[in-house]
């Protein structure tokens, strides 16, 4: 049997292969209750305009009603010879009130249909990210307040660095989940246009008022240009780049994680809700949850240069290609949830080792720019000169094998003349990050502050707020 929607011109049905390539309705059913909300405004518009009578309006709505009861009951049946959601429900509204639910697809097509399905559950899920993002944004930060003063090795090339503060180090992430809730914000702001009654690209005839569609849905407008409307999908594109960036930075957060729980590290504990044991090794707990994160940037990375490359080299308006554009992005988006929920759960869960922090903050010479510093401040002396001269210093205590602070005044004097006993003040983790108060440094007193505007402003504005906000503050 030929397909009961557009099938007037076809004699036969399509092969079994071309139903299978061809349907969507396995994943787009996800889009029921848009696609439902979306015809809804549709056939209410069609009213107002008067063109479609108000008693087959009426038995219109009324059936979606009932479609909607029904697929959440689970008592709908899903057909793929039907394709997708939109002709699915359709077909089910003509069972259930005969032929006056044809008038339903007067002035659109499901060129236009799909587009604003979709951008309608873009628009859902990345209001939901946003909210966990947040969570997870309170949640290091009231770690960071409750551990401002905790001092830890600070690297780079996973070297020993400087003396930082563990409060320090994840309120980095905070600013960096802040961008990308900004990020989201802004893709949510320009995806918030309306392609409903594009129709199939050109328009119609007959005479909608795209506005009151648009503004039942909640968006700002209808879009402009009916092409653009039918045929572009950059708000994914937009979308799934602002949680591939999500996912990156959750990546290396996860990574860190990995790495302090190591027994080599051993900076932190992860509850045992959120680590797994060995079923050979029985002294294991392992970070199964961070490791996931990491791994599962590399799904939310390839859906978006998977949909980056269905949509290259596609001429306007609409090419089926573009069904191609769902799975990508509603596994992605749904990975990142889950990616989220679970990093807040381990962050919330997290208890720092705070001995082994601090010992490893004071080991690796890791104050010796502060003894550098104290040269150019004290003494004088320029900078360069200063670090050649901390170099020696630091030779001479691995020759000693003892750190920095447990060299004598004497070993010190021995290297320059000019040392005084005042050194000592700043040659220990705890004292090198006390003296970091310069704006955005690792100082507990800093962080202490920083901690603090973050929780207002994440507690004033628990649902939602942008970048703006962060910049007018
Ligand atoms: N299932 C299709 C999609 O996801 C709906 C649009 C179909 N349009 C068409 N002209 N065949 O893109």
């Amino acid at each position: 049997m030929s397909n009961r929607m557009w099938g007037g011109r076809f004699s036969e049905g399509p092969d079994e292969i071309m139903e299978e390539i061809n349907a969507s309705i396995d994943f787009d059913k996800k889009l029921y209750m848009q696609d439902i909300a979306g015809s809804m405004a549709h056939i209410l518009m069609l009213e107002a305009k008067e063109i479609v009578g108000s008693e087959d309006a009426q038995k219109i709505l009324h059936g979606l009603d009932t479609i909607l009861r029904e697929i959440e009951a689970g008592k709908f049946q899903f057909s793929r010879g039907l394709e997708d959601i939109h002709m699915n429900v359709e077909a089910r509204l003509a069972e259930l009130i005969g032929p006056a639910a044809g008038r339903l697809h007067t002035a659109r097509s499901r060129n236009d249909q799909v587009a604003t399905d979709f951008r309608l559950w873009v628009r859902d899920t990345v209001d939901v990210i946003d909210g966990q993002i947040a969570e997870l944004m309170l949640a290091l930060t009231e770690k960071a307040q409750e551990h401002f003063n905790q001092v830890m090795p600070g690297y780079t090339h996973l070297q020993t660095a400087q003396p930082i503060t563990l409060g320090h180090h994840l309120l980095a992430y905070v600013e960096m989940l802040a961008r990308d809730r900004g990020r989201f914000g802004d893709a949510r702001k320009r995806l918030n246009q309306c392609p409903l009654g594009a129709a199939a690209l050109a328009g119609t005839s007959f005479p909608i008022d795209r506005y009151m569609t648009a503004k039942a849905l909640g968006f700002d407008k209808p879009m402009s240009n009916s092409l653009d409307a039918v045929s572009d999908r950059d708000f994914a594109l937009e979308t799934l780049s602002a949680a591939a960036i999500t996912a990156t930075h959750l990546s290396r957060l996860a990574e860190e994680i990995i790495i302090w729980c190591s027994s080599e590290f051993n900076f932190i504990k992860l509850s045992d809700k959120f680590t797994t044991g060995s079923s050979i090794m029985p002294q294991k707990r392992n970070p199964d949850a961070a490791e996931l994160v990491r791994a599962k940037t590399g799904r939310i990375n390839g859906a978006l240069v998977s949909l980056l490359t269905v949509m290259k080299g596609l001429p306007l308006a609409y090419s089926k290609d573009m069904q191609e554009d769902k799975e990508q992005v509603f596994d992605a988006m749904e990975t990142l949830s889950l990616s989220l929920a679970a990093m807040a759960g381990m962050i919330r869960d997290m208890e720092p080792e705070n001995r082994y922090m601090r010992r490893s903050a004071n080991a690796g010479y890791s104050t010796a720019t502060d003894l550098a510093d104290w040269l150019v401040r004290e003494v004088g002396m320029p900078f360069r000169e200063a670090h050649h001269v901390t170099g020696r210093a630091v030779a001479a205590a691995a020759e000693k094998k003892v750190s920095l602070d447990k060299m004598t005044l004497e070993d010190l004097q021995a290297i320059d003349s000019r040392f005084t006993d005042d050194i000592f003040n700043f040659l220990s983790a705890a004292n090198s990050v006390k003296s970091k108060t310069s704006y955005g440094g690792t100082s507990p007193q800093n962080v202490r502050m920083a901690a603090k505007e973050w929780l207002a402003l994440l507690n004033r504005k628990a649902t939602k707020f942008s970048q703006e906000d962060l910049e007018d503050d």
